[in-house]
């Protein structure tokens, strides 16, 4: 900071109005301050015995996601898409809790009691120490959660939620807020784990204010393809552990189940050693999982050939094709491209690339990839193939799942188990293609 003169004050342009002010030295200062006697010395941090006992919910991706369950006092707020599975979820998570001796009360504000009874008997759901009110208003909420003295308080959804003093309908944004604050102030009151659930909006963000993921301490996202079965649940923030866990789950009719081996769910309708269809090893927020990559290149007159990719990154999917007519012969000038990944995941790292390519050529030049054969590597705009993140661990996968050979980068350690063809360009690479 620079201090000079100023003539003019800025605020409202009259000159020579501004004066010289000097701090009172007293204030400020700690010394002018009385000392008040403190209710408990405070004592070294490593003395502090916590209590937080997290209530496990017994559902084990779920349990993952979460860092081994819910925490006491702490506000998680599960968010996801219209239809994703967000009651279901929390149905079968507070079953769980309450089979573990947890008094669970659920407000479910968007469903009828009966609704919800018959959702809950479908996925086995029903326990005598889950308690379910449809009550909506925030004062009487306060009022089951004290005549209850729940555990865990389920709130379905925060957006139905209102309270008589603040302005507006319920869902709109002062609601909403308001709400979740008071519910976070009861929470930490109370000791009483509550998870919230909100509506995503169509763009992907929470719908109400922003601020909601800031006010709770854990906000959980449930996506997934509404086509297929899978379901994934993920932590975009956690104050009581890592963000970097991924929760695997498919719909079934019973409700959701556990994914423990994903991969054998994604390759499960593949057709070994069709044209056009490549298997890359994934990383999904720190665990492998095997993808199905497939490609489909057919000729067309149109002046402007189509390039379409599906839950894959399309302007990765137009570079891979430059590079492919550049540097490895395979020219899609005059064809219609599509490129997908099957199951219902979504992939956008670039350790892809290669077999993405692999997949066009394959399907270009009518060859295939051999059966038990996967593909990994990222492919840069000279054509060389390089190293990605987590190589051993993905074809450890691979290889735990009987796929035997691997298409790698050069620089690749040996992994055991798995037979490691080492390629330095992508041209390389298509010549495993027959
Ligand atoms: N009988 C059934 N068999 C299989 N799946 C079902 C069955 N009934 C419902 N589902 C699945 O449950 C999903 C709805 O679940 P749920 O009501 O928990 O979603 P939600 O995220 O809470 O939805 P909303 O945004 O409407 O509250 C459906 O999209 C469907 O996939
Ligand atoms: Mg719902």
């Amino acid at each position: 900071v620079v201090l000079r003169w100023q003539g003019r004050c800025t605020e409202c342009g009259e000159w020579g109005s501004i004066e010289e002010e000097h701090a009172d030295p007293a204030v400020g200062q700690l010394g002018v301050l009385g000392a008040d006697q403190p209710a408990a010395p405070a004592r070294p941090l490593g003395a502090v015995r916590p209590e937080a006992a997290r209530h496990a919910t017994g559902l084990g991706e779920l349990d993952r996601v979460l860092g081994g369950g819910l925490v006491r006092g702490s506000v998680t707020l599960l968010g996801g898409e219209p239809g994703i599975g967000k009651s279901t979820l929390l149905v079968q998570a507070l079953a769980g809790l309450a089979a573990r001796g947890a008094t669970c009360l659920l407000v479910s504000a968007e469903e009828s009691p009966e609704q919800v009874h018959l959702r809950a008997a479908r996925v086995g759901a029903l326990h005598d120490r889950l308690l379910i009110t449809g009550d909506p208003a925030l004062a009487r909420i306060v009022g089951h959660v004290d005549a209850v003295r729940p555990d865990v308080l389920a709130v379905d959804s925060i957006q139905t939620i209102h309270h008589p003093e603040v302005a507006g309908v319920a869902g709109s944004l002062t609601q909403v807020r308001e709400c979740a604050t008071a519910l976070v102030r009861l929470s930490k009151e109370r000791d009483v784990a509550t998870v919230l659930v909100g509506h995503v909006t169509k763009d992907g963000s929470l719908a109400g204010p922003r601020s909601l993921e800031h006010v709770v301490d854990t906000v959980v996202s449930f996506e997934g393809d509404r086509h297929h079965g899978l379901r994934m649940l993920r932590a975009l923030k956690h104050r009581f552990g890592s963000t970097h866990e991924l929760g695997l789950f498919e719909m079934t009719a019973a409700g959701l189940a556990g994914l423990e081996d994903p991969s054998r769910l994604f390759l499960a309708d593949r057709r070994p050693g069709g044209c056009g269809s490549v298997v890359a090893p994934v990383m999904e927020s720190g665990r492998p999982l095997l993808v199905e990559v497939q490609a489909l290149v057919s000729p067309t007159q149109a002046p402007m050939p189509r390039r379409a990719a599906q839950a894959l990154d399309g302007a990765r999917l137009g570079m891979l094709l430059a590079v492919l007519a550049r540097h490895a012969g395979v020219d899609c000038a005059s064809a219609d491209v599509w490129a997908s990944v099957a199951g219902g995941v979504r992939v956008s790292e670039p350790a892809t690339d290669l077999a993405v390519a692999v997949a066009v050529a394959s399907a270009a030049h009518d060859l295939a990839v051999p059966d038990g054969t996967v593909v990994v590597g990222e492919v840069g705009l000279g054509g060389e193939v390089r190293q990605v993140p987590q190589i051993e661990r993905r074809i450890a996968e691979a290889a735990r799942l009987g796929f035997t050979d691997a298409v790698v980068p050069p620089t690749t350690p040996d992994v055991p188990g798995s037979r490691l063809q080492r390629v330095a360009t992508l041209e390389e690479a298509l010549a495993v293609a027959r």
